[in-house]
Order: structure tokens, then C-alpha cells, then sequence
């Protein structure tokens, strides 16, 4: 019999980031909202943001420079507009989480800015020094909690949306002891974040399995880019220690890279040095690795005022303290780890999805403001302005709709947990994390790509369509549904474009690929 609890809302968030809640504060409070995250509500990518969000905000500075700015970056694939559009509503919403309670850092009286690489001004603004995201996050999270329409949920698991007759009508939930919940809503919007973790190197924490990116694909709407993986040039590289992201504004302050020789190699790649686009960096410092042979490189901060130093990273100094460093005059030994997802669902500029009926909105999009390289401090700002938009315009598709969806019972697809074979789901994750790093890595070529491909599709042949009954299982289906279209994505883009860099084809080719994007295939091409 069907056992799962039924649950009717308005509108469905999927994900408690920065650009899910933002989507559920913007629906009139006429309207139900019922966001779901699948671990604790204060666990996503956008807590853990350190540098900050990007605006244009001092008077020296420019709309139009920082849309320049973002298209440089970008590499020749951002859609012109969709930059122009959120680069225009960035202050605003940066007024409106102040407005909210978020205490931005002040200096002299007014926000302080900070810059990170391929910013040609200071527009940055960051709280608690290092820890911009923990404050935005408490901010938007206690003002969400104040609302009668919204309804939190977490330890609340999406195993897969609902759809009905090619539209999204809801999803289905496994949540904490209730067990399933077939959630019934008139529009859905996903804000599940991104997929780091498909990486054994990564600045993300373990939350982000690429889990809406991969029910998304599986209900069949369009994601594209997903060969474009950022990878954060400078994460500590210590046994032991989590991979913790050191953040960019700490070169943005003037830290210096250097080699195992003390060697400034930065010089030696690009006239912007330690502030180039975080692609050149992370390729540099991959290749200085690989000539010194040795697995990190440093930041070096031991030029500047130490008292400003402490004062301006203090997470970032507490954690190296904990493992014996002081950066105010040690070496901190950094490499590059995967960092943000540029691909995800393809989104119109209201974050419109191709699944009528979804809604998308941040890392878990594709909207095209980041083009082949996002720039640093730009994503929480689209989480914003595009969870703004889902929020809007999803409310008003609901309103326009008089039937809410007829429940249905999914018996028939919920075939009992085969455990009898004993899946070593840990080991496959982590043999899946180290192929990711090692050939779907910074620099890629055909053949390394190829083997990947082959041991994902092997994997996948025999993971893909069982029944799980634990969250590591599905999240593991998940990173392997992702790493596939991502290895796909590779291959088939033959140039060397942003994040995306084969030795094979190591130029820019803008006689075959000026302004294309790589759409993922549909779900029968992948085996089965
Ligand atoms: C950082 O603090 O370096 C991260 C900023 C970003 O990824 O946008």
C-alpha cells in the first residue's frame, strides 16, 4: 500500500541557501511557502562564504565597470544581459539584507570594500571579517523564522521532483523519522546548491552533492555548462585539517604566492599577478606544483600589518592557529579545490526552468551571468536578485493556477531496499571523488577523460537505478549522475575556454564555440 504522508503548499523551495530563502521572503504572505533543506538549515555553501558579495557601491566606482568586469571573467560566455540585470540590482539587495539585520563590516562610517582578483575596483562588502556568509545566513534565516506563510523543514532529504504530465508538481521527500512525503505544490523552485563534493579536494562542505542538479536532470529539464567546475585556487593543504578555503580577499589584501623555493610565480603568468581571474591562478599554481614537484604552493602575509591581518581574517587565523600556523609570518600552505559549479539548470533571466512549473536559483543554475568563469563575490548576489525573481514570478504562476495538483500514489515505484549484495557506498564515493580529481582535474585531455568516463558509466550501470534507504546512497547516485554529465560536457567542449582547460586544445576556439553551450543529454543516452 502507499504509506507515504501527503502535503499541499503553494509554493515548494528546495534548499535553505542563501537563494531559496531569498526566493521564499519575496512570496506574498497570502501564499504558503514551504522551504526544505536536507540537513540542518544553517549547512550550505552560502554559510560558508567567506570573501564576500560584489556591488557597486563607492562612487568611484561603475555599473558598467563591473558588468566589464564580470564579462572579462566570463570568457565571451555570460548572456550580456542577464549581467547587466543583477549587476543593476545588486546594491539594492545588498540594502535590503541590511535592512533585514545583516551587520556588514563599516569603516570610516560607510561598508568597507574589499577586492578580489579580476575586480578593477573595491566592491566587496564582508562582515565579521572573514565570515560574510555566517552573518548573512543568521540575517536571512532569523527573518525567514519570522514569517507566518514560511515553513522550515529540515533534516528533509528530495529524493526526486514529481511530475505529471511534463510539468513539476512537486516532490518527494524523505524527512527525518515521518520517513516519505509526497509534497504536492502548485510551483516549485530549486535552490539545492552545487556539487563540490564530487571532488575529493574541495572547499565545500559535505552538503553540496549536486543533488538538485541531478533530480532536475532526472525529471528532464535542460542543464547546460557543466564542464565548467571553478576551482578555488587557494584552499589549506594541511594533513589533517579540513580543506578550508582561504579566502580570495586575503590576496585582495596583498598576499603574495610563492613556491617551495620562496619564489613569487605569479609574476611570471599574468601582469595582474596574485589578483589574476581565479582560472589563471588555479592553472599557475597547478603547474607550479607539478615543476616543483611538490603538492602545494604558500600565501605569504608576513609583509603586511600584522594587527590588520588578525583583525581582517580572524576564522582564517583561528584555523591555522589550530594547526600550529601563524599567518601573520608562516607560510600557509594552499592548492586549489573544486569550488563552485558554473553549469547547473538552464534558467530564463526570471529563473524560469525548461520543466514548466520549476523555478531555479543560484549555484544549482545556469543563468548565465557567470559565463565560462564566475567572478569571485558574484554569487551570492545572484543568489539574491535570481531567488528574488523565482520568488516573484513563481508566486504569481501560482496564483494564476485554480486547481492545485491531484495527488497520486506512487506505489509502484518505491520497490523495497536491496541490501543483499553490500554496496561499499563510502569506498565508491571516495574512489569516485579521487577519479574526479585526478582526470576531470584543472588541466583535462581526451584520454584521461575517456577513462573517466568509463569507470563513471561502469559505476553508474550498477548504482543508478537501485532503491536506497540512506542518504549516502542517494547522495552518491547524485554526485555519480553529475560527475557524468560534467565528464560529457568535457569532452565534447574542444577548446580551452575559462574553467574549462584540455592540453589537447589549449586555445580559445571562437570559430566553433563563440556564445555555445554543452546541454547535457537526455537520461536514456546514459546507460543503463
Ligand atoms: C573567497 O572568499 O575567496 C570566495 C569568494 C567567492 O568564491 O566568490
Amino acid at each position: 500500500a502507499d504509506t507515504a504522508l501527503h502535503r499541499f503548499t503553494d509554493i515548494l523551495v528546495i534548499g535553505a541557501g542563501i537563494a531559496g530563502l531569498r526566493a521564499a521572503l519575496e512570496v506574498p504572505p497570502d501564499l504558503a511557502v514551504l522551504v526544505v533543506t536536507k540537513d540542518r538549515l544553517t549547512e550550505s555553501n552560502s554559510t560558508y562564504a567567506q570573501g564576500g558579495l560584489a556591488g557597486v557601491l563607492s562612487p568611484e566606482d561603475r555599473f558598467e565597470d563591473h558588468v566589464q568586469d564580470t564579462l572579462i571573467a566570463g570568457d565571451g560566455l555570460c548572456d550580456p544581459e542577464v549581467v547587466d540585470l543583477v549587476v543593476r540590482e545588486a546594491p539594492g539587495e545588498i540594502e535590503r539584507l541590511i535592512q533585514w539585520g545583516t551587520r556588514f563590516d563599516v569603516e570610516n562610517g560607510s561598508l568597507a570594500l574589499t577586492r578580489e582578483g579580476g575586480h578593477s575596483h573595491r566592491r566587496i562588502v564582508h562582515a565579521l571579517g572573514d565570515a560574510t556568509g555566517f552573518e548573512v545566513m543568521r540575517a536571512i534565516i532569523a527573518r525567514a523564522r519570522q514569517m507566518p506563510h514560511i515553513t522550515l523543514w529540515d533534516d528533509s532529504f528530495t529524493l526526486d521532483l514529481l511530475t505529471d504530465e511534463g510539468r513539476c508538481v512537486g516532490a518527494i521527500l524523505q524527512r527525518g523519522e515521518w520517513g516519505r512525503i509526497l509534497v504536492w505544490a502548485r510551483q516549485v523552485i530549486l535552490a539545492s546548491g552545487g556539487c563540490g563534493m564530487v571532488y575529493r579536494e574541495t572547499t565545500n562542505p559535505p552538503v553540496a552533492t549536486g543533488d538538485g542538479m541531478a533530480a532536475a536532470w532526472r525529471a528532464g529539464a535542460q542543464l547546460r555548462d557543466m564542464e565548467f567546475m571553478q576551482f578555488h585556487p587557494t584552499m589549506l593543504y594541511v594533513a589533517g585539517s579540513a580543506r578550508y578555503l582561504i579566502s580570495e580577499a586575503v590576496r585582495g589584501e596583498g598576499a603574495y604566492l610563492r613556491d617551495v623555493h620562496g619564489e613569487r610565480f605569479m609574476l611570471h603568468y599574468d601582469p595582474r599577478a596574485e589578483l589574476a581571474p581565479r582560472d589563471i591562478v588555479a592553472r599557475a599554481i597547478f603547474q607550479t606544483m607539478e615543476r616543483t614537484q611538490h603538492p602545494n604552493v604558500y600565501l605569504d602575509l608576513s609583509h603586511l600589518d600584522p594587527e590588520k591581518v588578525r583583525q581582517r581574517f580572524p576564522g582564517i587565523n583561528r584555523v591555522c592557529r589550530a594547526f600550529g600556523l601563524d599567518i601573520t609570518r608562516d607560510r600557509i600552505p594552499v592548492r586549489p579545490g573544486a569550488h563552485y559549479m558554473i553549469g547547473g539548470v538552464t534558467v530564463d533571466r526570471d529563473g524560469r526552468t525548461t520543466l514548466s512549473g520549476l523555478w531555479a536559483a543560484g549555484e544549482v543554475t545556469s543563468s548565465g551571468l557567470h559565463g565560462a568563469n564566475r567572478l569571485a563575490s558574484n554569487s551570492l548576489i545572484e543568489g539574491l536578485v535570481f531567488g528574488a525573481r523565482c520568488g516573484r514570478f513563481a508566486a504569481e504562476a501560482a496564483r494564476s493556477e485554480r486547481e492545485r495538483p491531484v495527488p497520486r500514489s506512487l506505489r509502484f515505484l518505491l520497490p523495497p531496499p536491496d541490501n543483499s549484495d553490500r554496496l561499499d557506498i563510502a569506498d565508491l564515493t571516495a574512489s569516485l571523488r579521487s577519479l574526479m580529481v585526478r582526470k576531470m582535474g584543472i588541466i583535462r585531455d581526451a584520454q584521461r577523460l575517456r577513462e573517466a568516463q568509463q569507470d563513471v558509466d561502469f559505476w553508474c550501470r550498477y548504482v543508478l537505478f537501485r532503491e536506497f534507504d540512506t542518504r549516502a546512497g542517494w547522495e552518491l547516485q547524485n554526485l555519480l549522475a553529475v560527475a557524468r554529465l560534467m565528464i560529457d560536457a568535457a569532452l565534447r567542449r574542444e577548446e580551452s575556454r575559462g574553467t574549462h582547460f584540455r592540453s589537447d586544445f589549449p586555445q580559445r576556439d571562437d570559430v566553433h564555440w563563440a556564445g555555445r553551450h554543452v546541454l547535457a543529454p537526455p537520461r536514456q543516452e546514459i546507460p543503463a
